[in-house]
């Protein structure tokens, strides 16, 4: 049974280092373009997939197992918004579908602590489906407008910064 859990414990933990990098990767790319609410909205995913990291990671050492440090994918190098938000909302998509899976398998095995560590997971990945959707949602209806007010807002904060100074 521990060995099982471990194993699919250290899967998630591949996953969410591939999602901590690649959100990283369009948090940089989103903040060299301007555009500071979705640069935000990835560093902060980014952060949360940290957490979810320690989560299993606990669990991993509860069950005296070996945490394995090693990314499940290559980050893709994807510059374009509108691309990057549907990158983004599949990883999710697709986490959420093996957790969901992977919290049955840990059900049948009698692990219910690691079948609510995906539980609380799942939750998670679908809370960011929603967000990354919202964006999207906003980009089709605005198109190049939403974009070009990130930026403004982005100039509007650092003329302030500097008229305060
Ligand atoms: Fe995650
Ligand atoms: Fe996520």
């Amino acid at each position: 049974m521990k060995e099982k859990s471990i194993k699919l414990l250290n899967q998630a933990v591949a996953d969410e280092l591939t999602a901590v990098h690649q959100y990283m990767y369009f948090h940089f790319h989103c903040d060299d373009q301007g555009y500071d609410l979705l640069a935000g909205l990835f560093k902060r995913t980014a952060i949360e997939e940290m957490m979810h990291i320690e989560l299993l990671a606990e669990r991993i050492l509860f069950l005296k197992g070996e945490v394995e440090i090693k990314a499940s994918d290559e980050v893709k190098k994807v510059h374009d918004v509108n691309k990057m938000l549907q990158l983004a909302a599949d990883m999710e998509t697709s986490s959420a579908n093996d957790y969901n899976q992977w919290a049955n398998e840990c059900a049948q095995n009698a692990d219910s602590v690691s079948k609510k560590v995906f539980e609380t997971l799942v939750e998670d990945e679908e809370r960011h489906f929603d967000q990354y959707d919202v964006e999207m949602d906003n980009l089709k209806k605005f198109g190049d407008k939403y974009l070009a007010l990130q930026s403004i807002e982005r100039s509007k904060n650092i003329s302030n910064k500097t008229t305060n100074e």
